[in-house]
């Protein structure tokens, strides 16, 4: 239960005062009815909101998968850049719904972002080892040394990567899966081995794996099942 001119500041559709003044007047229905009492209870799980005749999607809770396309940053908000909250409904950002992780401004393909920040910063711990999986082309022939040299772990400049597995699936592409995400990472273990990354595509994060219906820059709420999965990998019990 929450304040219904709090609820609607925590979805960004104004300020206190503004939210205030619009329920006053009777612009703000609550189960179909007007509330005029900016002070009134609500629950925010069930109430039904309807602002100025809109409905409104009242859910402080969202978890989100995106397709990220090249050239947006992962980020909350740059004040240069695009970022990939530009891609979400305002609404998103307002509630704090917030990327698990990075992927490169050039680098496309899966990317998590979800309201839990318990859940956000399990996934990202060091000792909890959730699995990423990148598609990587680079500039010359993928080798069996390669296979080798990635799984006994390499020693890059500030830290040695754990062994990861790399699959050679064509003359210049392989599949990468590593259990840690440090910056840069699988561009920077492919230099170690003399190969440059030309393009990086994230498949899969944990237990998610990135819809094939679901096209670059477009996002999609995550099913019952796929959340399930992802809150077991954090080892957190109950999906919030
Ligand atoms: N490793 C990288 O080098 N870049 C990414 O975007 C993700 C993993």
């Amino acid at each position: 239960m929450l304040r219904l001119d709090r609820w609607l500041v925590t979805l960004g559709v104004g300020s206190r005062s503004e939210m205030q003044k619009l329920i006053r007047k009777g612009g703000v229905q609550v189960d179909g009815l007007p509330v005029r009492d900016p002070g009134q209870q609500v629950n925010e799980n069930t109430a039904v909101l309807t602002v100025n005749g809109q409905r409104l999607d009242g859910r402080l809770t969202r978890h989100v998968m995106l397709h990220k396309p090249a050239g947006l940053l992962t980020a909350a908000r740059d004040k240069k850049q695009p970022t990939v909250m530009d891609l979400l409904p305002d609404a998103y950002a307002a509630i704090g719904c917030m990327p698990v992780g990075r992927l490169d401004k050039d680098t496309t393909g899966l990317l998590l972002l979800t309201t839990d920040g318990e859940l956000n910063h399990r996934l990202l711990a060091p000792g909890r080892h959730v699995d990423k999986t990148y598609l990587a082309e680079v500039d010359g022939p993928l080798e069996a040394s390669h296979i080798a040299a990635f799984a006994a772990g390499l020693h890059l400049s500030d830290f040695d990567a754990q062994p990861a597995k790399l699959e050679i699936l064509g003359p210049t592409t392989g599949r990468v899966t590593v259990h840690e995400g440090k910056f840069h990472q699988v561009k920077r273990m492919f230099s170690a081995v003399g190969r440059e990354v030309v393009k990086l595509h994230r498949e899969n994060f944990g237990s998610l794996t990135l819809d094939s219906e679901l096209p670059e820059g477009k996002w999609r709420e995550l099913t019952e099942e796929e959340l399930k999965a992802l809150y077991q990998d954090a080892q957190m019990e109950a999906v919030r």
